[in-house]
Formats: C-alpha cells, structure tokens, sequence
C-alpha cells in the first residue's frame, strides 16, 4: 500500500485498486496526477500478486477532464514541444485487465481515461460527455476515436459537435458502459468483477484482452489468426492444464498464474 497526494493506491487480495484524489478540483487530471497514477499503473504491472485493476473516482466525479486551469495559457509551441497528453496512454499499454468505475462527471479528458480501461461499469449517477468543444478545442486524449468504436457516428457526433452529457443509462444502451449499478455498490461491484477476473489465469486475461483489443487494429482475418494462435499458446501453461483437469474431476481449478 502507498499513496501519492492526488491519488489513493490498495491493495484488495489480487486487485490494485487506484482512487482518483483531487476532489476540490473534481478529480480534473493534471500533469502531477496523471504521472502519478502512471506510477501506480507501473507498479500494478510488476506485481505478480496484482491480476486486475480498477480505476475509480468520487461518488461526484470520476473526472471532469484535463486541468482547464493549468492547460489554458499553453501555446502550441508549448503543447507539440511537450507532446501534451502522450503521457495518458500509459494506461492503454497496460497489459492486466483494467475496469473503470464510473460515479458522477466522466467529461473530456476523463470520459477519454474511462475509454482507456477495458471496460466501464458505470453508478447510475454517471454523466458522461464530450465538452471539449465549449471551450473551443476537441477531444486531445482519444475521445474522437475511442466513443465512436464505442457508441457509433451518429451519437459521438452529436455528443462532441453539441457537448452534452449523457446519463448512465443512455451510456448503457449506446454501449459505452459494460453495466450500470447502484451509486452506493459501485467500487464493491467493481471489486467484484475485478477479482472474479484475477481468480482466473493471469496469461489467460492478459492474452484474452490482447486478442479483444486486436479487433480495434486489424481486419477480421488477421484478428482471427490472432486470437488462434493466442490459443494455442495457453496450451502450454499449467494452468490450462490445471483449469481442464479440475473440470474433467469436479473440482474448483488451483490456477498459478504460470
Ligand atoms: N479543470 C480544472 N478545474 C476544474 C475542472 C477542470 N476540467 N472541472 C471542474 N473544476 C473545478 C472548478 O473550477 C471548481 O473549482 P473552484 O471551486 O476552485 O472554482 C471545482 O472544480 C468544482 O467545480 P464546479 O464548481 O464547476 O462544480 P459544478 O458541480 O458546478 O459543475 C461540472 C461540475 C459541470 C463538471 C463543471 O465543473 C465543468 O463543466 N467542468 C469542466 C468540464 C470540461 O469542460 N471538461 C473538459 C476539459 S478539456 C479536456 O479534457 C481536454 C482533453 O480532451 C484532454
């Protein structure tokens, strides 16, 4: 267990638990916070002892987006000399399972943070929205991208050309969010399937989500050889032989992770 000043970092059995902490500015993500959860990402990876991550926020917030107050006077020599926003990908190298828990305003840069993860679930207090068009920019961390995949043209146009929000359960029927819970059971539900995922095989997970994340670079054949030989691959661990035998002798699997 450690903790940074605006991020809270557990540990909960298999699962790396990381809670977003700026909440005067509602969890606005600034260059401190962002490489401070890319520390905690960093570490979660090299534990052997970590399966799964969730990212979460406030009950009011998970995000409202990137700091307006720190990035408003950078000039565009200031912002392509940095690359700012390069250093937000960090998440999507992420090679364990990472889910987002979603209470309150998921907006800008923290709607494009939640797409990141592998899968949102969402509190039915969730909005989630575009606005970067309010302030005369775009979405800068992926957003034009990633919520069209995810909900279709017509709905990321009309989310990122007007900049409204979108309720929870308007997020779940686009397909943005993988379920949408309770506000008061949100982290616990999020736990839940982040340790119901990390019980399984590591190499299983991590290859599982390799192969869903191919389906977003690459046409339907090369995805297919893909996932194949992913496959075939598991074939060599002790776990796949550990997870058979337990099922072919009415057993619950010991997996290793190995
Ligand atoms: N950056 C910096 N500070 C922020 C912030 C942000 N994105 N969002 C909220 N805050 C701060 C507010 O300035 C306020 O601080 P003070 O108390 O010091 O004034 C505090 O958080 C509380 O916010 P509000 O008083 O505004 O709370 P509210 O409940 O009335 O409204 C809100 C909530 C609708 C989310 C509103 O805060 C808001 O519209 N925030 C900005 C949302 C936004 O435009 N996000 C996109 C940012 S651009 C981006 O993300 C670029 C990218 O793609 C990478």
């Amino acid at each position: 267990t450690a903790s940074f000043e605006t991020v809270l970092f557990e540990k909960k059995g298999r699962v790396g638990l990381v809670t977003l902490n700026r909440p005067k500015a509602l969890n606005a993500l600034n260059a401190q916070l962002i490489a401070e959860l890319n520390q905690v990402l960093d570490a979660c990876e090299a534990d052997a002892d970590i399966g799964a991550i969730v990212i979460t926020g406030s009950e009011k917030a998970f995000a409202a987006g990137a700091d307006i107050k720190e990035m408003k006077d950078k000039t565009f020599g200031d912002v392509i000399l940095q690359d700012f926003i390069a250093p937000w990908e960090r998440i999507t190298r992420v090679r364990k399972p990472v889910i987002a828990a979603v209470s309150g305003f998921a907006l800008g840069g923290g709607c494009e943070l939640a797409m990141m993860a592998d899968f949102i679930i969402a509190s039915d207090t969730a909005k989630f929205g575009q606005p970067e068009i309010m302030l005369g920019v775009i979405p800068g961390a992926g957003g034009t991208q990633r919520l069209t995949r995810a909900v279709g043209k017509a709905k990321a146009m009309d989310l990122i050309l007007t900049g409204r929000h979108m309720d929870a359960a308007e997020a779940e029927r686009a397909g943005l969010v993988a379920r949408v819970v309770p506000a008061a059971d949100l982290v616990a539900e999020a736990l839940k399937a982040a340790e119901k995922i990390a019980s399984f095989s590591l190499p299983s997970a991590m290859l599982a989500k390799e192969s869903v994340n191919r389906a977003f670079e690459t046409t339907l054949a090369e995805g297919v050889r893909f996932e194949r030989h992913a496959f075939h691959a598991l074939f060599a661990t002790e776990d796949q032989k550990e997870g058979m035998a337990a099922f072919a002798e009415k057993r619950p699997p010991q997996f290793k992770h190995a």
